[in-house]
């Protein structure tokens, strides 16, 4: 597509003024009309090489930021498990690498079971500061003795048919995850535990400190690479070409965050090389500037 019409295209998809891309550029606001309309008598050149650029810019942008959440594997396996932990109300731990896409996935199902209690935790938890949070997470005041805050959980909580989902579950020192094993115990609700590996690791542990919480998980599942399929549907929604899915399946290790920044790094040097598409060499080249 020629250049004034992908920078017409771009200015009514995203409602951009010519103040807009004369900011953007440093270009003046006449120059580029003139441009556009092909009756600028300066250097044309230099202004498509500076509008040019700017596309390019914005394409990128886009892809870094509004790439769509794609139905990958990641999603299917974390759905099934919370599903029936949510209606059987057992507990259930799925583990990982980082980057796998856990994250998006929990909150891909906490959006569509509305009444599950998505807790994204950190290694600031304590017991009470994540009773707190889910006392919050109903309603509550969030305030009060662990005594009290944990008998009005258990209230609103018992019988109710929810999920409680804990992603990063790996942060939680031992007493904040025998909370929710408590609550599980005596509401009936079912529990999720998210995290990477270690999470798994430290339930199993030896000095068998987890014994109560590992005993009663009932479902697992170790999460481990992206499937080809993954990556076809990945580039498909970022508008690439689905012929390099091996490639960079194989150079990303089928890590979803990792095959992101390859994709879209890829992309960048592709062009910066003057080349019209991304090929297997480039890949090849960027996975060694990404990942060493
Ligand atoms: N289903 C998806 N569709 C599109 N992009 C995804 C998807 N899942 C993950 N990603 C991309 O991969 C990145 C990493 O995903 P996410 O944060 O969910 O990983 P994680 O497994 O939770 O990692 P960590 O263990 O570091 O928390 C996201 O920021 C997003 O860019
Ligand atoms: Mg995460």
């Amino acid at each position: 597509m020629d250049i004034r019409t992908q920078l017409r295209e771009l200015m009514e998809k995203n409602n951009y003024s010519m103040a807009y891309i004369a900011t953007a550029t440093g270009i003046a606001k006449s120059t580029i009309s003139m441009w556009l309309n092909e009756n600028y008598n300066g250097k044309n050149d230099k202004i498509t090489d500076v509008i040019n650029n700017f596309i390019q810019r914005e394409k990128e942008r886009t892809f870094d930021e509004d790439l769509p959440i794609v139905d990958i594997s990641i999603i299917k396996y974390i759905s099934e498990i919370g599903r029936l932990c949510h209606t059987k109300g057992k507990i259930g731990v799925c583990v990982g690498v980082a980057g796998l896409g856990k994250t998006v996935a929990v909150k891909e199902y906490a959006k569509t079971a509305l009444d599950a209690i998505l807790i994204e935790s950190d290694s600031g938890y304590t017991a009470k500061s994540l009773l707190k949070e889910i006392h919050r997470r109903l309603g509550l005041s969030g305030k009060g003795s662990v005594y009290d805050l944990m008998s009005e959980v258990v209230n609103k909580l018992n019988q109710s048919g929810r999920l409680l989902i804990i992603d990063e579950a790996e942060n939680l020192p031992y007493r904040a995850l025998e909370i929710t094993r408590r609550i599980h115990d005596k509401t009936g609700v079912g529990v999720l535990l998210v995290g990477r590996n270690i999470l798994y690791e430290n339930l199993r542990g030896f000095n068998n400190q987890y014994d109560q919480l590992y005993s009663r998980v009932k479902y697992y599942k170790q999460l481990d690479r992206l499937f080809l399929q993954d990556v076809i549907r990945i580039l498909d929604a970022a508008g690439q070409n689905p012929r390099l899915a091996d490639t960079y399946l194989q150079y990303s290790g089928g890590n979803t965050r990792k095959l992101e920044h390859l994709i879209s790094h890829s992309n960048s040097i592709a062009q910066f090389n003057g080349k019209t598409e991304v090929d297997v060499a480039v890949i090849k080249k960027t996975s060694k500037l990404l990942m060493g």
